[in-house]
């Protein structure tokens, strides 16, 4: 009996890319999303990709509990994968109530229902920002988390907590798994589905992309003079088809009744540092483009370093990254220029 899982923001970058690997798993997916912050091109690249024409798809808001609770009175969900979320950093510091209101209602909403089904699976999106900027790289789970610099990822924090206290008192009924994601870059490599910001994208890979194909005029670096080798910050960058990948592991583990806890947590990272100045000359030599850029004053709130050890996923899951930084960087161009018609 194939199992239902249900992709909340599942028409954006991270969860389009998911729906694509849970359907090639062998898992009925219902993608549900409100379109706030993307259009159908990911959604109806995601049918092209799997063949499935018929991939159920549920407009909604998960802020409204009604609409919520109809879903699953509607499917037979035995997971839940949540990425219903906002997720620009600077936005959530100029707007922190939009923030809060949303990200923790609708994560609440999917927890309140699961508990009155009786029980579920859950999947949290959660990220690397929860570690602040570290003391000691490459970070594993057990790093302290640090006060997030960014409503957002105080969101991030606080449904952490939420998921784990909810599963505690759940007598077993809910499992649940935080993965704690890196920086996600690049797109599928039928560039049918990536990563579309709408405005001004606020990270690294789309901007060069944009700046790349002539949508921007100069991709600024910001901050040559940080403590690193080459000047610049130094991420984990994680191929979004890794990334992807290691929820079908994580699905699966909790499906398979595999979880030694019941919330476990997982950092979801290469384990490789890569500074920004590296990824544009990577990006330049791997796509044979020249890209415009300059260094620029530091951005508010960046941490100088930090990236993962992900032994606990490689050996707990079985899970591990291993597309290089180049094949990511050829799709993310790839996907850019299918964007722009090219
Ligand atoms: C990476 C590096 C910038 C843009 C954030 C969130 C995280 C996750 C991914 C949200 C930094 C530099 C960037 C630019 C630049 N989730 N940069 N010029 O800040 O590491 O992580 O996004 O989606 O939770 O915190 O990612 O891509 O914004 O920046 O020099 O135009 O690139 O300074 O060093 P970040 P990023």
């Amino acid at each position: 009996m194939k199992k239902t899982v249900l992709v909340s923001g599942g028409a954006g970058f991270i969860g389009s890319h998911v729906t694509v690997e849970l359907i090639e798993a062998g898992y009925d997916v219902v993608v549900a999303d409100n379109f706030s912050n993307c259009d159908r091109t990911c959604y109806e690249g995601v049918k092209k990709i799997t063949g499935r024409e018929d991939l159920p798809l549920e407009v909604m808001d998960f802020c409204d509990l009604a609409a919520v609770k109809a879903l699953f009175a509607k499917y037979p969900i035995d997971a839940v994968i949540h990425f219903a979320a906002y997720k620009a950093v600077g936005e959530s510091v100029a707007e922190p109530l939009k923030y809060y209101k949303n990200n923790l209602t609708s994560f609440l909403n999917v927890l309140e229902v699961a508990q009155e089904k009786g029980g579920c699976n859950v999947l949290f999106s959660s990220s690397a920002t929860v570690y602040g900027e570290p003391d000691v790289v490459p970070v594993t789970e057990n790093t302290p988390r640090k006060p997030a610099t960014s409503p957002y990822g105080n969101t991030k924090t606080m449904c952490e907590d939420i998921l784990r206290d909810t599963v505690k008192a759940s007598d077993g009924k809910i499992k649940g798994i935080l993965l704690r994601y890196f920086n996600p870059i690049g797109a599928h490599p039928s560039a049918l589905i990536g990563e579309l910001p709408r405005g001004v994208p606020n990270n690294l890979v789309p901007f060069i992309t944009q700046t790349a194909i002539g949508k921007r005029e100069c991709l600024s670096i910001f901050g040559n003079d940080y403590p690193t080798p080459d000047g610049t910050c130094l991420r984990d960058y994680i191929d979004i088809v890794d990334l992807a990948k290691a929820h079908v592991f994580a699905v699966t583990r909790m499906m398979e009744g595999k979880m030694k806890q019941g919330c476990e947590t997982f950092n979801v990272g290469t384990g490789r540092p890569v500074s920004v100045l590296e990824l544009v000359n990577a990006f330049e030599k791997v796509n044979g483009v020249k890209l415009n850029y300059k260094f620029a004053p530091r951005r508010a709130g960046d941490v100088t370093a930090i990236w993962a050890d992900p032994t606990l996923a490689n050996t707990e899951m079985g899970w591990k990254a291993t597309r290089t930084v180049e094949e990511t960087l050829k799709a993310a161009w790839a996907w850019e220029k299918h964007l722009a018609g090219k």
